[in-house]
């Protein structure tokens, strides 16, 4: 039987690679997210919907079970703590913490009952050191790194694993609108801000959606067996600096 991964935000970038490297893989991908996509099997809804995401879940275990979840649908905000209206920081934190929230929830009932899983959660580099103007998306993202390593004590004894995946600069659509949004209001040169970017990876460049895609899948598998509770760093160097 084919194994069964479910991914949050999989219509784009990392989700997106994600999906077709667990396709190719022989996974059956089931893709929850707002915005459409060809790959693996399309299913609209919003993360930020607990109902919605607990009856698709739902759903999908009992046909299939669950051996893998990648909770990765997450949104990117820059600002200060200053500047972070209270709506700016309950919609960071609807999407990139309690949609996480939600999805594992939902597939755990599934997961001990098999007494197998593995739970992905693509955090941030931002989950290890703090960055500029980045305050709401942060402390979300350091969210993720808790509910790695919790939901890993909690639910060892079903031999479910919870990793956190900690992706550094990744071209990607999101990393293409914020420096979109920075150009817009700076009137910096975006060759030159994109230039910039890379110079400040110590491997001199961006990361890549399928670079990513390659952990999430070793993660996934029994290859990474005896990795619980980690968080898995994926960022040029970045934050070995
Ligand atoms: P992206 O913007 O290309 O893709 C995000 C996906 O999430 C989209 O398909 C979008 O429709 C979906 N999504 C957004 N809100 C949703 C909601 N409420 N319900 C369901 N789906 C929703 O972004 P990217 O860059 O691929 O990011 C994926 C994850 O990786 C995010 O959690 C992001 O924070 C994280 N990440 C990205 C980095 C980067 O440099 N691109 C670096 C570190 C982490």
């Amino acid at each position: 039987m084919k194994k069964t991964c479910i991914i949050t935000g999989g219509s784009s970038g990392i989700g997106l690679s994600i999906a077709k490297t667990f396709v190719k893989e022989g996974y059956q991908v089931f893709n929850l997210d707002i915005q459409a996509s060809e790959y693996g099997h399309f299913i609209e809804c919003d993360v930020t919907d607990i109902a919605a995401v607990k009856d698709a879940v739902d759903k999908l275990g009992r046909q299939h079970g669950i051996d893998a979840l990648v909770s990765n649908a997450g949104i990117h905000f820059s600002a200060n703590i200053e500047d972070t209206s209270e709506a700016d920081l309950t919609r960071v934190f609807n999407i990139n913490v309690k949609g996480a929230y939600a999805a594992t929830q939902a597939c755990l009932p599934f997961m001990r009952e098999q007494q197998s899983g593995s739970i992905i959660y693509i955090a941030s580099d931002q989950a290890v050191v703090g960055k500029r103007n980045s305050f709401a998306y942060n402390l979300s993202k350091s969210a993720l790194a808790s509910m790695a390593r919790t939901t890993a004590l909690d639910y060892a004894q079903y031999n479910i694993r919870a990793n956190a995946v900690c992706p550094g600069t990744i071209e990607t659509p999101l990393y293409h609108n914020a420096i979109n949004r920075y150009v817009e209001q700076s009137g910096a040169d975006i060759n030159q801000v994109h230039q910039e970017e890379a110079a400040l990876q110590p491997l001199g460049r961006l990361g890549q959606p399928q670079e990513v895609a390659e952990l999430t899948l070793f993660l996934a598998s029994d290859k990474a067996k005896f990795i619980t509770g980690s968080l898995q760093v994926i960022d040029g160097g970045y934050t070995a600096q």
